[in-house]
């Protein structure tokens, strides 16, 4: 019998799962044992995994799950350097040589365990079965939208916490707008690049939402190559591409200094370490407690990049995440074959090039 462990996360600010409780009682209907460990932030209530008939486990206490149980989280584990002798369900971001993760796949070497990373749960089509991109650009789209209404006031955009809900990230942006608006300030208008993916719709969302005139662009308008003036016609650039090599530059390094009615960058896609990023303006991301980065003075220019976006909306985030990746769990009695199977492969596929 597959026994599942959703554990509890550590990571400050990080509220989601990616189970819900109606998954739960989904799973333990087809036979899987589900045991959840108690999470004071998780968004959802241990009650309810209780109720749907889980097995409740304290916070943290997965390292002592029997052997042969599936841990399933969505970040990072506590860097104790400790050996992983279990499978576990996660992020890793440890396929792309990123320091952290060289520890964590030989944490993994030195316990017998094995990563089946939710980056890598592909279809046969090589396409993700779940991802949290929609509400990265929904929130994303409303922090730089309190950038610029930060910039309004004279100011830069303060610390930012997680909503309870969408409805109340909406009321918050509607009040502020139209106190704004009600000054006389025309609304901003938005450019959105990368508009047909999941994160570029859900930006898209946020600006319909609040009523802002929005240009959405995807690859067909920006295959010329650039440059792309277009884009400092706006008051709020949205990138939301998936960057690779070809990837043209939309904002280059000078066009803080050129004439432009832009004043805000909301960088969602937010990689601004790689070399195909296509903002070269900024070299860091930058956080909840301090949003933006003011990347020239007079008039300003401001970029937003959060890397954990999703999080701002717990609520929403982990049911649409739950519920796309609910198949791919009810198929874990065959975990060699299928999604788990080709993630099983990527995992010795590094294990070996790093022996
Ligand atoms: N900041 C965060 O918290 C956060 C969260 C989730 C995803 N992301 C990042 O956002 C990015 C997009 O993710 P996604 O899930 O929406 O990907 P996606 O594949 O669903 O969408 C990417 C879109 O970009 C378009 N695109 C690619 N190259 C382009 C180009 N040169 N010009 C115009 N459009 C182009 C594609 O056609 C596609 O529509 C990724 O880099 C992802 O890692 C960030």
């Amino acid at each position: 019998m597959t026994h599942l462990w959703l554990r509890a996360e550590q990571r400050p600010n990080e509220d989601r799962t990616g189970l819900t409780p109606d998954g739960a009682a989904r799973l333990i209907a087809q036979g899987i044992r589900l045991t959840v460990e108690d999470s004071g932030n998780r968004i959802l209530p241990t009650a309810a995994y209780r109720a749907a008939g889980a097995e409740i486990a304290p916070a943290g206490s997965w390292p002592g799950a029997p052997r042969d149980a599936i841990i399933f989280g969505l970040k990072e584990l506590p860097e104790d350097g400790s050996p992983l002798p279990h499978r576990h369900i996660m992020f890793g971001h440890a396929f792309k040589g990123q320091p952290a993760g060289r520890l964590l796949l030989e944490r993994f070497r030195t316990g017998g365990g094995r990563l089946y990373d939710l980056e890598y749960l592909l279809d046969e089509d090589s396409r993700r079965v779940a991802a949290f991109g929609y509400w990265a650009g929904y929130a994303g789209a409303a922090v730089a939208l309190k950038c610029w209404l930060a910039q309004r006031a004279g100011g830069q955009c303060g610390p930012i916490s997680a909503y309870p809900d969408k409805a109340a990230l909406l009321a918050d942006l509607h009040a502020e707008l139209a106190r704004e608006l009600s000054k006389g300030t025309p609304p901003p208008s938005a450019i959105v690049i990368g508009a047909l993916g999941r994160v570029g719709s859900g930006a898209s969302s946020l600006c319909a939402a609040m009523g802002i005139k929005v240009t959405k662009w995807d690859k067909a308008e920006t295959a010329s190559g650039g440059p792309f003036p277009e884009i400092a016609r706006h008051d709020v650039f949205l990138n939301c591409i998936l960057a690779m090599p070809g990837t043209p530059v939309l904002v280059p390094a000078d066009l803080p200094g050129q004439p432009r009615q832009l004043s805000v960058i909301g960088d969602i896609a937010c990689d601004p370490s790689s070399d195909f990023s296509p903002i070269k303006v900024y070299d860091r991301t930058t956080s909840w407690s301090d949003p933006a980065l003011r990347v020239h003075a007079t008039p300003p220019l401001d970029v937003t990049a959060i890397d954990n976006l999703p999080s701002l909306l717990p609520l929403e985030s982990s049911q649409d995440y739950a519920a796309q990746l609910l198949p791919s769990l009810l198929s874990l009695d065959a975990i060699d074959a299928g999604v788990w199977g080709r993630a099983g492969a990527i995992f010795d596929h590094h294990m070996r090039e790093r022996a």
